[in-house]
């Protein structure tokens, strides 16, 4: 190879290979975002699903009796607009022509006066109303009832063979009926029918379903088989964009953080659950709580973290535990998570819908910016978090995981604000107005949640860090070789197995991604000594897009965190804008003081930042983009 040839860019010497510079390395630049950004969900979707509620047990007139409470509450108006229908509505799959077809003895308004029974009545009057449609499938031949239903309640009757109504071999002839024949704008893609049909799963040995190989297996992702999965996904959205030309779909992932989802279901769908199923426990809304709060560089505009459906209105989250209800939904709101409402809203009582209706809350929510919450603070019994707002402002959440009351202090530094000036707070709870200098105390009761809009002056005047805005950050490529199972998720006693085997164990992948203001494994992001409260932690080998919204100049310190194993390893970093090279720094390892990066980016819409570990490499490197920012 000349040298001319051997400094030709990479996407040059791919041309008319076939490859793409990335499948070759992941770390060359590509001067574009490449998460998810197509269909609908530009926010973090709003609306009201019936599983939670019903399980299987769905029908017309309960879909239509929560839709309808919708409109009259005022909720609707404040953004709910996806009604969606969950597990439960199939009857069978024609084997003539593979053709679905729905129950329509719970769906009357399906009956055609000619022809098979058709969703577009329901769909069109959902419209009407003002509402879009949902629907639900699986990724295998069978669904998750199928596999794990206890009694017979509306599962698809017949054959063997009419019994499979999930995707698997019909992708592209069901996304083609739901979307382009019935009218639906969303589509919720369960993963049982991958998962649970093994040859010697009890249901397929006494001969009820098919088996089929699991791609998923959730307890460990070594046994997972990744690339397979997301080919399922690529054909569905294959499917998705050709029979929705408008590009008005919304694509959930529903396979609950396995296969290491949390780390590339951003680049998938709209949203993608990065747990098992939430069910109205304490114990429980913690564990998906945990799965989502620290992946806040995986959720941007168009594509969201999913801790699962609100389950508020039934148990440990009903009027008799308003605190507890309370909490769930600022939480989820901080985290920039779906707010779809799981309960029968016909009955729901009105302190419960005036939670669903917190306006301000669904502001958070809601708001432009599309970034999610990061820990400020960090403990098993008290966080903090800060969420940062269009218009600079942030809001604040002091969550109280525990039993005993907690004192907890906030402090300018939390919000990143300067401790010399006023902050001014807004509680979103009872729009009490206060204000405090460098620090105030706040009691927590067991399990509240505080939540606040804060106003103040920022500590870094003339920008944003990156670790304020991960809504313009995507971890490309994260650095993570093998992925490792996350010991921060709270482990709770699941509902449906109770004390039964062994408990879960570790079982969600994403242990050492890209984190906000710590290292991949949650500690405070130091170099040579140096301690960097903001910044972003990251393994080597990793590649950050970031959007840039008219900032002039990129500043970071950057080098080997000192958490790093490895001593010798070297790590040099470099920044592009659009494409081209704009910085870079020399090699450094663990011990060497951070070196700036800094380079002018006026008018450059995507910055990339690659941190490239030299040669062959041992450990996983942590290193650290020390105050990381865009500038004015
Ligand atoms: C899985 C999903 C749930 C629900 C059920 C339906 O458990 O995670 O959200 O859709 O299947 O059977």
């Amino acid at each position: 190879m000349t040298l001319r040839r051997a400094l030709l860019p990479l996407a040059v010497l791919c041309a008319g290979t076939g490859l793409s510079a990335q499948t070759i390395d992941p770390l060359a630049p590509t001067g574009a975002w490449s998460a998810y950004q197509v269909g609908s969900a530009q926010l973090p979707p709003m609306g009201w699903n019936s599983w939670n509620a019903f399980f299987t047990e769905i029908d017309e007139e309960k879909l239509l009796g929560s839709a309808q409470r919708i409109l009259d509450t005022g909720l609707a108006k404040k953004g709910y607009r996806f009604i969606n229908i969950d597990d439960g509505w199939w009857l069978k799959r024609r084997t003539g022509d593979g053709k679905l077809i729905i129950r329509a003895d719970k769906f009357p308004s399906a009956r055609m006066k000619r022809g098979d029974p058709s969703f577009r009545p329901l769909t069109d009057k959902l419209h009407a109303m003002g509402f879009k449609a949902g629907i639900y499938s699986d990724l295998g031949r069978n669904s998750c009832s199928q596999a794990y239903s206890d009694g017979p309640a509306q599962l698809p009757e017949g054959t063997m063979a009419e019994r499979e109504v999930g995707l698997y071999g019909h992708s592209d002839q069901d996304i083609r009926l739901f979307f382009a024949d019935w009218g639906f704008d969303a589509i919720k893609v369960d993963g049982c029918g991958i998962r649970a049909f093994t040859a010697d799963a009890e249901r397929v040995r006494s001969g009820q379903y098919r088996a089929l190989s699991p791609l998923i297996d959730q307890h460990s992702v070594t046994r997972s088989n990744i690339p397979a999965v997301k080919a399922l996904f690529a054909d569905i959205n294959r499917s998705l964009a050709r029979y929705n030309p408008d590009g008005d779909y919304m694509l959930s992932l529903c396979i609950w953080g396995s296969a290491n989802v949390r780390s590339w279901g951003k680049d998938v769908g709209s949203i993608s659950r990065t747990s098992d199923d939430i069910s109205p426990d304490w114990g429980r809304m913690l564990t998906n709580y945990d799965s989502a709060v620290r992946r806040a560089f995986y959720a941007h505009p168009g594509s969201w973290n999913d801790p699962d459906m609100l389950f508020i209105g039934k148990g440990d989250f009903d009027a008799n535990h308003l605190t507890e209800a309370r909490s769930h939904f600022a939480l989820w709101a901080m985290m920039n998570a779906p707010l779809l409402i799981g309960a029968d809203l016909r009955t729901t009582p009105q302190p419960l819908l005036d939670i669903f209706g917190n306006a301000a809350l669904i502001a958070v929510n809601q708001d432009p910016a599309g970034n999610q919450a990061t820990l400020a603070f960090d403990s098993d019994g008290l966080q903090i978090l800060v969420k940062t707002l269009a218009n600079g402002d942030k809001a604040v959440a002091l969550f109280n995981r525990g039993l005993a009351p907690v004192d907890a202090v906030l402090t300018a530094d939390h919000l990143k604000f300067r401790a010399d000036r006023a902050v001014a707070l807004s509680n979103l709870w009872t729009g009490a107005k206060s204000d405090f200098t460098k620090e105030t105390k706040f009691h927590i009761a067991p399990r509240e949640t505080v939540v606040f809009r804060a106003s103040g002056t920022r500590m870094l005047a003339d920008g944003l860090y990156l670790s304020e805005q991960p809504g313009a950050v995507n971890p490309a490529a994260d650095g993570v070789v093998q992925p490792e199972p996350d010991p921060t998720i709270y482990r709770s006693i699941p509902g449906w197995r109770g004390t039964r085997g062994i408990g879960e164990r570790p079982m969600y992948a994403g242990w050492g991604g890209a984190m906000a203001d710590a290292t991949p494994y949650n500690q405070a992001l130091t170099v040579a000594g140096r301690t960097y409260a903001a910044g972003i932690g990251i393994l080597a080998n990793s590649r950050l897009e970031v959007r840039n919204a008219g900032f002039a100049r990129f500043s970071a310190q950057v080098g080997v965190d000192d958490s790093s194993l490895d001593g010798e390893q070297t790590v040099r970093f470099y920044l592009y804008g659009d494409g081209k090279p704009l910085a870079s720094s020399a090699p450094l390892r663990r011990g060497a003081a951070a070196q700036p990066l800094e380079a002018d980016v006026k008018g450059i819409a995507v910055l990339e930042l690659v941190a490239r570990a030299d040669g062959a490499r041992g450990n996983a490197v942590p290193v650290t983009w020390g105050d990381a920012a865009l500038r004015r």
